[in-house]
């Protein structure tokens, strides 16, 4: 039969990339998103992820297969925060009883190569302490320093989203459940969000150096999409907890030999 997924971010970039793949292939994709989307909602408030929570429920009638978390933004600012981390979490946590009913249920988030860079770590261990009002008051303080710390939102909203699949993935609710839940860490990929970074070729050039992509650059986002729907399908019955870089090699580059 065929599966219903969710995927918040699917109206740009790879998410919505995901959804033209799936629906390609013949699977219901259940989008959502702030415009354009099977499910308008937005992540960064309460409100609005309960009540993407309910539309999902009512679009699929109770039971979905497959839950991508995609939705994210890249600004020096309190919302990154609130979408990245907050929004993610609400998505999984909120459609997690909706994959009670599937037969080959899995999850997934995005995070970024981006955790590999520097990071707060007080805003890191507030979101570890799941404390959004703390952690929003922390990115506020961050972003009023735009070019000094407020790159360091979005690396902590990634490094704190990467270490909770870790923490979470073999628990009760997810692999107990037979539920496998994963991380995916792009390198630079080709979308709207990174677009005024890769106008040029001096713009790309600079940003390689910062993240190194020896294995064919720059990546499209139908090469992190092909990614995230093996993870999330059926024949994926093993993963649990990875957090995997699809990066043209960044990570081995700045990690090394460093495994974990
Ligand atoms: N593009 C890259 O180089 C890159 C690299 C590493 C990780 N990522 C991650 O991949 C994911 C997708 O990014 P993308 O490059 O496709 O970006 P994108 O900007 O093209 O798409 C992001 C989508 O998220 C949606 N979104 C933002 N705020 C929202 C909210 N409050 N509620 C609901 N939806 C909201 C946007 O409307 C948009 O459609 C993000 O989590 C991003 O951090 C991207």
């Amino acid at each position: 039969m065929s599966r219903t997924s969710v995927i918040t971010g699917a109206a740009s970039g790879i998410g919505k990339a995901t959804k033209e793949l799936l629906e390609d292939r013949g699977e219901r994709v259940i989008g959502v998103d702030l415009h354009d989307a099977e499910v308008v909602a937005d992540l960064s408030t309460a409100d609005g992820r309960s009540a993407m929570v309910d539309a999902v429920r009512d679009a699929s009638g109770g039971t979905i297969d497959a839950v991508y978390a995609v939705a994210g933004l890249a600004l020096p600012a309190p919302a990154t925060v609130a979408v990245n981390f907050f929004g993610t979490l609400a998505t999984l946590d909120g459609l997690r009883p909706l994959l009670a009913g599937s037969d080959a249920p899995r999850a997934l988030l995005v995070s970024s190569m981006a955790a590999l860079m520097a990071s707060d770590d007080e805003l890191v261990a507030l979101l570890a302490a799941g404390d959004e009002p703390a952690a929003l008051a922390r990115a506020e303080v961050l972003a009023k320093e735009p070019a000094a710390t407020g790159g360091l939102i979005y690396a902590s909203t990634k490094l704190a989203l990467s270490r909770w699949v870790r923490r979470h993935a073999a628990t009760d609710a997810w692999a107990g459940a037979g539920i496998p839940l994963n991380a995916v860490s792009p390198g630079i990929i080709a979308t709207p969000m990174t677009a005024d970074l890769i106008d040029t070729e001096e713009e790309r050039e600079s940003l390689l150096k910062l993240v190194p992509m020896p294995l064919n650059g720059i990546a499209e986002p139908i090469v992190v999409a092909r990614l995230l729907a093996w993870l999330n399908s059926p024949e994926n019955t093993h993963l649990c907890g990875q957090v995997i870089y699809v990066d043209g090699g960044s990570d081995v580059v700045l990690r090394g030999d460093s495994v974990w």
